[in-house]
């Protein structure tokens, strides 16, 4: 399962990237918008520093929502650099761009998945990578990671090449739950990450190691 982090905040990046393990980035315009960027001459400008930072896949999504303004946005992002994936919502218009982008070889996530059928569909027009909202449907009282295991499923059985990119991950027991379902990709806040190395019989074991070692030494 490749790492993803969902941010687009550059020091989170290159800790994650340090670690490494990252595979990837994922932005949206409210993970944008957090990191005070106006304009878009200015974002364009940060998916190019995220892109010089990372060498995998970073998701940039368009802002229209019709089919003419998602093709236009989606070849300026595509052309930023050549890890950029076009990431675009699942509405009618944008399961045309993505069928569109896919006609041309541009890569594309398909974000905002809810459902199974959804995901079908998403396939179905060539999408690269798939995001279905793990932690979103767990906030409305919906097994989220259930998605994930429909989605995986189903992919198997139709041999679907679209990869399922576990997103709207909230802690590091979605990541291992995401590991266990099928996804190909988690994308996970940085704090999610971090939190995979902890563990209280790992904190004490170091302790006393170090602790026997001085002891040796004295
Ligand atoms: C990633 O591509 C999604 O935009 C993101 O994971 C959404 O996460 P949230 O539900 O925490 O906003």
């Amino acid at each position: 399962m490749k790492f993803f982090i969902d941010t687009a905040n550059l020091d989170q990046i290159q800790q994650a990237k340090e670690l490494g393990v990252l595979d990837g980035v994922t932005t949206n315009p409210s993970l944008m918008a957090k990191e005070g960027i106006k304009g878009d001459a200015a974002i364009l400008a940060h998916y190019k520093k995220i892109c010089q930072l990372v060498s995998g896949d970073v998701s940039a999504e368009v802002i229209g929502t019709d089919f003419a303004t998602m093709v236009k946005e989606g070849k300026i992002l595509a052309d930023l650099a050549p890890n950029i994936v076009v990431k675009v919502p699942m509405t009618a218009d944008g399961v045309k761009a993505i069928c569109h982008f896919t006609s041309l070889g541009i890569r594309t996530n398909c974000t905002l998945i809810f459902s199974a059928g959804q995901a079908i569909l998403a396939a179905k027009a060539g999408a690269t990578y798939l995001s279905p909202f793990v932690g979103r449907l767990d906030d409305i009282n919906w097994e989220g990671m259930q998605l994930i295991r429909d989605i995986a499923d189903i992919y198997t059985i139709q041999g679907y090449e679209t990869e399922i990119l576990a997103a709207s991950i909230r802690n590091s027991r979605h990541i291992v739950d995401a590991a266990r379902s099928g996804a190909d990709v988690v994308t996970c806040p940085l704090s999610a990450i971090m939190g995979l190395l902890d563990h209280p019989l790992t904190t004490m074991g170091l302790e006393k190691f170090l602790s026997d070692y001085n002891k040796s030494q004295a």
